[in-house]
């Protein structure tokens, strides 16, 4: 069975396992025994396009890893990719309403926003100028080989694909590098851009301080917990409407629950590979109340597919009920939020202008 691990929030398309995704698995299990080891050794850069309301795949694939990770004391930095989501179609007078929405979705999982900073690129002007010095150092021929770019290309046609959309992954370069993280929490499909990283990374201390690398080299950290769908069985994602938002309310959880694909045979089983909607709606209810899904299955059985949603929707309501609470409070208060975001703006800015400034003397760009 091919292993399957989460994709972060807002990702084009899941992949299933090929070496390089097994390798990066091996990978990760030895760096979460350096990060339990010493996490202050460690930086993490993570974050999400703020294209509409995290969901429950982000929370069980991405946020509450993030959580844990800050918990553990690895220092974090959260981006709000801004300059991203204007690739994907999000109407721009909507931006405000979601990135501040983020925030609040962020510390109602528990990101500490005294020991974690959150921030949103396009407020951060030197991180931007990193990426005319990152594009010197990649070539056209190399983009067009990026598999999200090349997918973009092939479901949009070559002439819609913006010059922004196509450098995008040389854009989410100086994202990683502006803070100079070294531990990129992702999923399989953003390897690719964790392997440009690298790439800018290393070409840059080649050509320009070969003897005192200046940026690291990230790994990417992929995430364990499995793949979760969407209602309709497609991959969760808040463009296709088959999600169940973080801060949706019991009875838009249960209408969305309800209206979940199942199948026809009676005994509910988990067998994710055969019974794809069953399973995953086995999978959440587990995921809700921290057991097995083979547990779940086996006490649903023959209540079929009425049962297993019921069990589903209270399961997701008990589960989120103290983070809604908090996250209802948190949004009825968006000055509050706002302040967060700046002062993480201007965290990341002071961190970013000291690369920038370094990145400027390295080659030789003071006059
Ligand atoms: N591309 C990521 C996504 O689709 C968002 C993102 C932008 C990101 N820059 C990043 C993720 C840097 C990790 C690191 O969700």
């Amino acid at each position: 069975m091919p292993v399957l691990t989460t994709s972060p929030p807002g990702t084009r398309i899941a992949r299933v396992a090929t070496p390089s995704v097994l390798a990066s698995q091996d990978r990760t299990a030895a760096l979460e025994h350096a990060i339990m080891r010493d996490p202050g050794s460690f930086r993490i850069l993570t974050g999400d396009r703020p294209t509409g309301a995290l969901h429950l795949g982000h929370y069980f694939g991405s946020l509450q890893n993030r959580a844990r990770l800050q918990n553990a004391g690895v220092e974090l930095l959260v981006l709000i990719a801004d300059y991203q989501a204007i690739t994907d179609r999000t109407a721009a007078a909507e931006l405000p309403e979601i990135v501040i929405g983020l925030v609040a979705d962020y510390l109602a999982v528990g990101i500490d926003p005294d020991r974690t900073t959150i921030f949103a690129h396009s407020q951060v002007e030197p991180l931007n100028q990193l990426l005319l010095p990152f594009l010197s150092l990649v070539s056209v021929a190399e983009i067009s080989r990026n598999p999200t770019v090349k997918e973009e290309i092939a479901a949009a046609g070559a002439s819609t694909v913006s010059g922004l959309m196509f450098t995008y992954p040389v854009h989410q370069a100086a994202d990683i590098l502006f803070c100079r993280a070294n531990l990129v929490p992702v999923g399989q499909d953003q390897l690719p851009h964790i392997e440009l990283t690298r790439t800018v990374a290393r070409r840059f201390n080649e050509h320009y301080c070969p003897s005192a690398p200046y940026f690291p080299e990230p790994d990417g950290l992929l995430s364990s917990t499995p793949l979760l769908l969407g209602t309709d069985g497609q991959k969760m994602s808040k463009s296709r409407n088959n999600s169940v938002p973080l801060r949706a309310t019991p009875d838009e959880t249960k209408r969305l629950i309800l209206r979940a694909r199942t199948d026809s045979e009676r005994r509910i089983s988990y067998e994710p590979e055969r019974r794809p909607d069953v399973s995953n709606l086995v999978l959440l209810t587990a995921l809700c109340t921290d057991t097995t899904p083979e547990a779940v299955a086996a006490e649903i059985s023959d209540g079929g597919a009425t049962a297993l949603k019921a069990a589903a929707i209270e399961a997701v309501n008990d589960r989120f009920a103290g983070l809604r609470a908090r996250r209802a409070a948190l949004a009825a208060d968006p000055g509050y939020l706002r302040s967060v975001l700046a002062g993480g703006n201007q965290k990341a800015a002071a961190i970013a202008a000291e690369t920038l400034s370094a990145v400027r003397e390295l080659m030789h760009q003071r006059y």
